[in-house]
């Protein structure tokens, strides 16, 4: 099998060299840091057994798996690769620097990936002279476990680096979907409703955190509430996402970061690892919610059609197939249904007429419709 090297062992380069090891591929897993490699390995082993525990694996494909992972910190080792792909610290000037050394020393036809989560692959590609053999490639965490990968071509990107791209990672059993390269590609634009119409609606005093993630459970059928979502996500995590859109977005006010969780991250109440975040994980205690199902609706409501508006604008803007946006979203983040389905059985006037409702009542860009949802009523049109 065709040899892929992954550069950066942390959390997510662990999780993708795993995936490829398993696949069959004879793999290189590079970090500078030797602490981060005795980590890598540990937490391989660590996974590869509870697998043969669980009876998912054989002892014998165990030890297959973890024979064909080449462990170091030389980075000479990416030799020979067909692709490699980069899962280190997210800054711009490093990844710039680490793709230019990765071109001195790999073969003319390997490729060169980022896993970046918002910096544009435009700008890493830059710092290549072939650029059109690099890409994004998109990996959700825990890699081995979410289906989605999310694949960015650049503006320089070959059609044929995107096409091996794509069938190496179709190769491993992953769902593909491929995303312009704009801030948050799919799945972290489309979401941002999610969290910040919730933190709104809290903030407005309409609800509090237990009711809103009931709602959206109960009623919605979403398999977290949004609380619950940022509180496993981390506040930390996810405020640093909301901004980074917002910033990159030249400040578009409709993914405004929120006061309130960015005073959770400044408390250090970052949710389940730090043992506090909306709700309180030292105790098995719950606050209760107020299943009002009047209020619940207008909560999923107005949650859901802000959802729906950011899905409808990224395919507007064609940053993705009405296809992959709803698969992005069902499984990336496990949404019960494609966002786009879900307009077309709601009705698109009902949404257009909810968003116009909030537009009115607020006078806040944040709930001005896409052009799209106007254009479609009037063409008489559904998404499907
Ligand atoms: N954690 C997530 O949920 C997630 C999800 C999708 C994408 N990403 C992206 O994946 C990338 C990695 O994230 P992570 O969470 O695995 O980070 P991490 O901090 O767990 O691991 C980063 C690793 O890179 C190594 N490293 C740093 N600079 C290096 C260099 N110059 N050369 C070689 N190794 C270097 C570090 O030693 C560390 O082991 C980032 O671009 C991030 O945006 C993260």
């Amino acid at each position: 099998m065709k040899k892929i090297s992954i550069v950066g062992s942390g959390t997510m380069g662990t999780g993708i060299a795993q995936i490829a090891a398993t696949y069959g591929h004879e793999v290189c897993l590079y970090d500078s840091s030797n602490e981060a490699i005795k980590n890598s390995k540990h937490k391989i082993e660590k996974i590869l057994n509870r697998l043969v525990e669980k009876e998912r694996i054989s002892q014998q494909e165990k030890e297959n798996i973890n024979s064909r992972i080449n462990f170091t910190t030389d980075l000479e080792d990416i030799q020979e690769s067909v692709l490699v792909i980069e899962a280190i610290i997210e800054d711009l000037n490093i990844k710039q620097d680490l793709f230019s050394k990765i071109e001195r020393i790999i073969d003319k036809d390997c490729i060169i990936a980022s896993n970046t989560s918002s910096l544009s692959i435009a700008s890493i590609a830059a710092a290549c002279k072939k650029s059109g053999r690099v890409i994004g490639i998109h990996f959700f965490n825990p890699a081995p476990l979410m289906p989605l990968v999310e694949i960015i071509p650049a503006v320089q990107t070959t059609t044929e680096t995107l096409n091996t791209a794509r069938s190496i990672i179709d190769s491993w059993n992953k769902i593909t979907v491929i995303a312009k390269d704009t801030p948050g590609f799919i799945v972290n634009r489309v979401a941002r409703p999610f969290y910040g119409e919730a933190l709104r609606i809290y903030e407005e005093g309409i609800a509090d955190f237990a009711t809103i993630d009931w709602a959206m459970r109960e009623i919605g059928g979403f398999r977290m509430g949004p609380f619950e979502l940022m509180d496993y996500i981390g506040n930390d995590v996810n405020y640093m996402v909301t901004e980074t859109v917002f910033t990159t977005f030249y400040f578009d006010s409709r993914y405004k970061p929120s006061f309130t969780q960015k005073r959770m991250m400044e408390a250090g109440y970052l949710g389940r690892k730090s043992g506090k975040g909306y709700y309180d994980y030292t105790t098995e205690e719950r606050p209760l919610a107020n299943e009002d199902r009047d209020l619940g609706k207008i909560i999923l409501w107005r949650i859901l059609c802000m959802l729906i508006n950011e899905a409808a604008d990224a395919f507007f803007l064609k940053i993705a197939t009405k296809e992959d946006i709803d698969l992005a979203m069902t499984k990336g983040v496990n949404y019960p249904k494609g966002l786009l389905v879900w307009a077309d059985e709601i009705g698109i006037k009902n949404v257009l007429t909810q968003l116009e409702e909030l537009q009115a009542e607020y006078g806040e860009e944040r709930y001005r419709p896409s052009p799209i949802l106007r254009r479609m009523i009037k063409e008489n049109k559904t998404f499907y």
